[in-house]
């Protein structure tokens, strides 16, 4: 069976090649293997991140290729073609972690009662949440609906959420201001969404302020979901509020720009993305924390029962989806050469903030 791979070289993932393979059929696969076909992936900036961060969060270890070449790691739904396991049914769909491929062969380990665990021996020492399958329609996490807005939104929505919570425990860190960079990534857009809701929920006085670039302005604005919302080249207009930044853009000169201008007002750095990993690289002169929601959600996994968490997260689905009915289009790429002309675009920024991109081959 072909079996087709988008890879790039990671220490210049700007450029890639669709690797065509054979894929063992059915009755070669190994005791516990499953063979899947990915049907369908979501691709936004945070999959470019994986590769901008490739080595130091050794997202190049999911699906090892070799020195030169790697794979970007994608959210996926992946039916099952052929399993050699007791426990996983052929025909059952799976939500995960895979690679940017046709197909992946997966080694079932723990089977739990909503999915299973990765069991290959060189994921083992890679974040558990990575490793974990979900059989869909399995899964009290989530609102049962439209497939496609869960699986561009999952894994943006599961971090906003995460770092709502994060804010919130820690009283904003005493800002009267939330900055959030790069205010148009859908991540920030969905922190903002359960920001704005506590705030008429619980009656908190925080302001949310957006930083965007000037030709996603007009977009952000029209969101309605930021008290206020300033271009990069606005940065001296900030109010001058103790001001927490969740940091979304990853670009050093504009933190420090921000940092100069709020002085002692600064509470807080939350370093979360970096999609302006284009820019020249600058020493960060104001002390920030990365925020990496699989190590966060952990944490909180020692406070929160499974269920806990999971009706936590159902309503925030709940909160955000009835937002956002209007303001993202799903766009469908189909087939390698539709993929391959489509990958340059997300990474240099040109795809538009409302566009949620899904991808099949
Ligand atoms: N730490 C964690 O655990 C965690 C978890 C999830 C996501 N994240 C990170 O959050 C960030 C946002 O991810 P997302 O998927 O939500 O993004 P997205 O929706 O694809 O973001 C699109 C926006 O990002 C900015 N942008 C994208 N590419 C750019 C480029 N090449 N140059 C300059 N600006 C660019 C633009 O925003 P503006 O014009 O508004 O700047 C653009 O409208 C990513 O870095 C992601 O890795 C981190």
């Amino acid at each position: 069976m072909s079996h087709h791979t988008y890879q790039v070289k990671k220490k210049q993932f700007g450029v890639s090649r669709i690797v065509e393979t054979d894929i063992p059929e059915a009755d070669q696969l190994q005791e516990g293997e499953v063979l899947f076909s990915i049907e369908r992936f979501s691709f936004t900036s945070n999959n470019i991140t994986y590769a901008a961060v490739g080595y130091q969060v050794r997202y190049w270890e999911f699906f090892p290729v070799d020195d030169e070449w790697g794979v970007i790691p994608v959210w996926a739904f992946a039916k099952v073609e052929a399993s050699a396991s007791e426990h996983i049914r052929v025909g059952d769909v799976y939500y995960g972690y895979f690679p940017m491929s046709s197909h992946f062969i997966s080694k079932v380990g723990t089977i739990k009662p909503h999915g299973f665990s990765e069991g290959h021996e060189h994921r083992q020492t890679l974040s558990p949440i990575y490793n974990f399958y979900t059989l869909t329609g399995n899964d009290p996490s989530i609102p049962r609906g439209n497939t496609d807005i869960q699986l561009v939104f999952r894994p943006l929505l599961t971090t906003s959420f995460l770092l709502d919570h994060f804010l919130s425990d820690h009283q904003y860190f005493d800002a009267q201001q939330i900055i959030l960079t790069s205010a148009s990534s859908k991540t920030a857009i969905a922190l903002a969404t359960f920001l704005k809701h506590r705030k008429t929920q619980e009656g908190i006085s925080v302001r949310i302020l957006g930083l965007t670039s000037q030709k996603n302005e007009a977009f952000v604005k029209r969101l309605g979901i930021y008290d206020e919302v300033l271009t990069y080249d606005e940065i001296s207009s900030v109010p001058m509020q103790a001001s927490t930044i969740v940091d979304f853009a990853g670009n050093a000169h504009l933190l420090n720009q921000v940092g100069d201008h709020l002085g002692t007002q600064l509470r807080k750095l939350s370093q979360v993305g970096m999609v302006q990993w284009q820019e020249k690289p600058e020493e960060l002169k104001i002390e920030g924390e990365f925020f990496f929601a699989p190590a966060y959600i952990q944490m909180k996994f020692k406070e929160w029962t499974m269920e806990h968490y999971s009706q936590l997260l159902h309503s925030a689905w709940n909160v955000f989806l009835e937002q956002s009915e209007d303001w993202f289009d799903l766009q469908h790429i189909r087939g390698k050469e539709d993929i391959h002309s489509f990958y340059p675009k997300m990474l240099n920024g040109l795809a538009q903030p409302k566009d949620a991109y899904i991808l099949s081959f």
